[in-house]
């Protein structure tokens, strides 16, 4: 009895708090107003009933946002804080008397939704879709400014803003794609899992703006997309053509879950009823997506019809979301050296593929002999021949598609077990053949490619969007050269006397220099060990590491061979240098994780003036910083993302460890960096011991 007339009130409340907080004609929202998934009001309606403001289902549960009302579904065009779980039916939304837009969750938690400190005297649902909080008549807050994946008429995208594509249509978390307003004016579309480098875009609307104006991306009520200049008339992106009879009609345009940027318009057929228009694709065909397909995979079909497939030795992460990406289904034992006798490796052979191209090494060889190459380079995961030359690559590779127009053959280095090789598919086996050569360009290759993974790291995390216009500018640089022998005396001069050490490697000390007659910056590498090998070999190598050019290492321009000294391609040297323990290429990983933290931290290894004792090693203090969560205390600029800093902390201090056992594998850091890896909690770092 007791339960049933509790339950009564609770409907009788419910509908009373209904009737209280409709919006009036004009859209406003009285203060005191509450939503709940489960009550009649649900959402407040802007005064043309197209738009509503409210709880929408995702998941289980429900999310807060604005949507476009009708049938056959509504159109979600703007999410409160995405990236959270859903909330379950106990959740209310409050605008309270005191004039605070927030979410209350079942378990009590009060979510900001409107994020000022300022409060409101007023709040309206506008017809334009627009969610705004006033003090008297300004603006104070408005989900115009904070969008999703979504602008509408009236909505501005200026610099520092960009959309984010959703999960997919029915999941808007963020997604997989971005689409920033550069500072650069340049509107351009980049995976999330990317550096969002020139090399990352797949799209972009061509619009510099040199004179670092501001600069806006707005939909006007015909329906033209455009670009707002100060100078200069607005830049006409795309512009709706659909006749819409005269009807009321919405447009928007959003970065599909698909990362293809489109316009759309919403013509009102009756009191609920739109008729839906795709008015512009920046994009015809998906797999020109980047990154649709993640790492190890590519993308085939036609127009949005596309579908991801590993590549030859490749299994997907997640079979059920086959753009996911593809791992490695092999046990790595042949670059370890812990050959197992009965392992054999074969290629696998692909036409007409193509991904991103920076090989590690690039020969003038045939084709028939281009699997056999990767097949006997432990390194090399796949070959790909192309315009007459066979380029090596290690996996990951990214962005990969079957394109009928890539005159290409890829030769992938699967590993076989007695079971029959896939069919349909040309398989040529080859028995494995010494690796030395190779090796040793490996190791050269590996160290240079830390170095810049560093600073390239270091240049994302500050800044990844204006880097696209300075690296397009780098790119076009790469000059042509031929190999050349220097003298001694050449290069002591180039060096300065070798006055500035800029590093220090495994088997030498790297100088800075500059070579006569150009000015052309250059490294200059002084092998410091006595190479046993002949000399004879020592100019093979140098051939072979001619040939080696990528985008991330140092080009050799040339070598000097002069008596016992040969030149090329302290504070950073792993503890194992000190201890005459055997030194590895874990060495240079460690060397790696230094230059990390001293880009991070801006500041050198060994400092000896500093506050407390404790700061005098880097990667210890750097420990102690991160073990006490106050890696604040690393950096001095206080404006970075903390999320990337702790990132970027952690693969640091796992480079460092003093036994390199602990220290992750090269390829692992860059899984790392990239993200595509989870980083494991770096053991502790004991204070360093100055050893006299
Ligand atoms: C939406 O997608 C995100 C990211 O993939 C996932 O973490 C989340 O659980 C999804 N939410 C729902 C309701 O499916
Ligand atoms: C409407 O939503 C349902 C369920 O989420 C979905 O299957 C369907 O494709 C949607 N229709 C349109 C036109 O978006
Ligand atoms: C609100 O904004 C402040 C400053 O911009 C930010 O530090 C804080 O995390 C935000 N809070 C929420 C719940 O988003
Ligand atoms: C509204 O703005 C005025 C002027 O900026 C300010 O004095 C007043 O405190 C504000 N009211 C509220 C409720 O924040
Ligand atoms: C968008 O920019 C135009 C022109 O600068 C301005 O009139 C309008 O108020 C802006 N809209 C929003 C929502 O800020
Ligand atoms: C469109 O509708 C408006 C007002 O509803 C009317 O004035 C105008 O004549 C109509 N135009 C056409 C082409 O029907
Ligand atoms: C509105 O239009 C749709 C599709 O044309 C139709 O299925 C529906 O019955 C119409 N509704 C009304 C109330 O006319
Ligand atoms: C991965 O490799 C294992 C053993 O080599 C094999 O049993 C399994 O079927 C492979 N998975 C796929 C998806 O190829
Ligand atoms: C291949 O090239 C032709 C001619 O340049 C072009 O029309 C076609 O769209 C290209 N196909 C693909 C899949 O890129
Ligand atoms: C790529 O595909 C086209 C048409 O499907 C074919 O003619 C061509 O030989 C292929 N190119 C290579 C290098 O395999």
């Amino acid at each position: 009895m007791a339960l049933e007339s509790g339950l009564l009130l609770l409907i009788l409340s419910i509908l009373f708090v209904g009737a209280r907080t409709q919006p009036s004609q004009f859209g406003e929202i009285p203060l005191g107003s509450q939503l709940s998934p489960i009550s009649e009001t649900r959402s407040w309606l802007s005064p043309s009933g197209h738009f509503a403001f409210g709880f929408f289902s995702q998941g289980n549960g429900f999310a807060v946002g604005i949507w476009m009302v009708g049938q056959p579904n509504n159109t979600v065009v703007w999410t409160a804080n995405r990236d959270e779980e859903p909330v379950s039916f106990g959740a209310t939304i409050h605008l309270s008397e005191e004039g605070k837009l927030f979410l209350r969750t079942e378990q009590g938690n009060e979510n900001l939704i409107a994020n000022v400190s300022e409060v409101a005297d007023s709040a309206s649902m506008l017809d334009s879709g627009n969610l705004v909080l006033y003090n008297g008549s300004s603006v104070i807050w408005q989900s115009f400014d904070h969008p999703t994946d979504t602008i509408l008429v009236g909505q501005n995208l200026t610099f520092n803003d960009k959309l984010v594509s959703s999960v997919s249509s029915s999941n808007h978390s963020s997604g997989r794609f971005l689409l920033p307003m550069q500072r650069d004016g340049n509107l351009v579309a980049y995976p999330k899992k990317s550096a969002c480098l020139s090399v990352d875009a797949y799209w972009a609307s061509n619009t510099y703006q040199y004179d670092k104006k501001v600069l806006s991306l707005y939909l006007n009520n015909q329906g033209s997309l455009l670009m707002d200049t100060v100078s200069t008339k607005p830049v006409l992106l795309a512009r709706s053509s659909y006749y819409c009879n005269n009807k009321t009609t919405i447009f928007r345009a959003t970065l599909d879950a698909d990362g293809i940027f489109r316009l759309y318009s919403h013509c009102l057929e009756n009191k609920t009823s739109w008729i839906v228009h795709i008015e512009w694709s920046a994009l015809n065909d998906q797999c020109n997506v980047l990154g649709f397909c993640d790492f190890n995979s590519y993308c085939t079909g036609k127009g949005t019809n596309a579908d991801c497939s590993c590549y030859p030795g490749f299994a997907f992460n997640d079979p059920s979301e086959r753009f996911s990406g593809c791992y490695k289904n092999v046990t790595e034992s042949f670059c370890t050296g812990a050959t197992d006798e009965g392992e054999m490796y074969d290629v696998i052979t692909m036409e007409n593929i193509s991904f991103e191209r920076y090989s590690y090494s690039v020969l003038d060889t045939k084709k028939e002999n281009c699997g056999l190459s990767c097949l006997e380079d432990c390194l090399c995961d796949v070959a790909l021949y192309i315009n007459e030359k066979c380029e090596k690559y290690t996996a990951p590779i990214r962005y990969g598609k079957r394109d009928i127009n890539a005159s290409s053959t890829a030769f992938f280095k699967v590993q076989t077990t007695p079971a029959a090789p896939p069919m349909g598919q040309t398989v040529i086996t080859e028995s494995k053949k010494s690796l030395i050569v190779f090796l040793a360009i490996a190791f050269g290759a590996v160290t240079f490619l830390c170095f810049v993974i560093a600073i390239s790291t270091f240049c994302v995390y500050r800044d990844r969007t204006f880097l696209y216009e300075k690296l397009s500018g780098i790119i076009s640089l790469a000059g042509d050269f031929t190999l050349r022998s220097f003298s001694y005396s050449e290069l002591e001069k180039a060096t300065g006397g070798f006055g500035e050490e800029l590093g220090r490697g495994s088997i030498g000390a790297v100088y800075k220099g500059t070579i006569p007659g150009g000015d052309r910056i250059v490294a200059v590498k002084r092998l410091e060990k006595v190479l046993d090998e002949g000399e004879k070999k020592f100019r093979a190598e140098i051939t072979v590491i001619g040939q080696t050019y990528h985008r991330n290492l140092v080009r050799l321009l040339g070598f000097c061979v002069e008596n016992s000294r040969r030149l090329l391609s302290r504070g950073h040297l792993a503890p194992e240098w000190q201890n005459n323990a055997s030194v590895s290429v874990k060495a240079d990983i460690y060397s790696f994780g230094v230059v990390l933290l001293e880009i991070i931290c801006c500041r050198s290894s060994v400092e000896v003036d500093v506050s407390a004792p404790d700061e005098m090693n880097l990667s210890s203090w750097a420990y102690q910083c991160f073990a006490s969560g106050q890696l604040d205390k690393l950096v001095k600029d206080e404006d970075v993302e903390f999320e990337s800093l702790e990132r970027m902390v952690k693969i640091g201090l796992l480079c460092v460890q003093h036994d390199p056992a602990l220290r992750p594998l090269i390829k692992n850091v860059i899984l790392m960096v990239e993200g595509s890896k989870d980083i494991p909690t770096p053991p502790s770092i004991a204070p360093f011991i100055i050893s006299a």
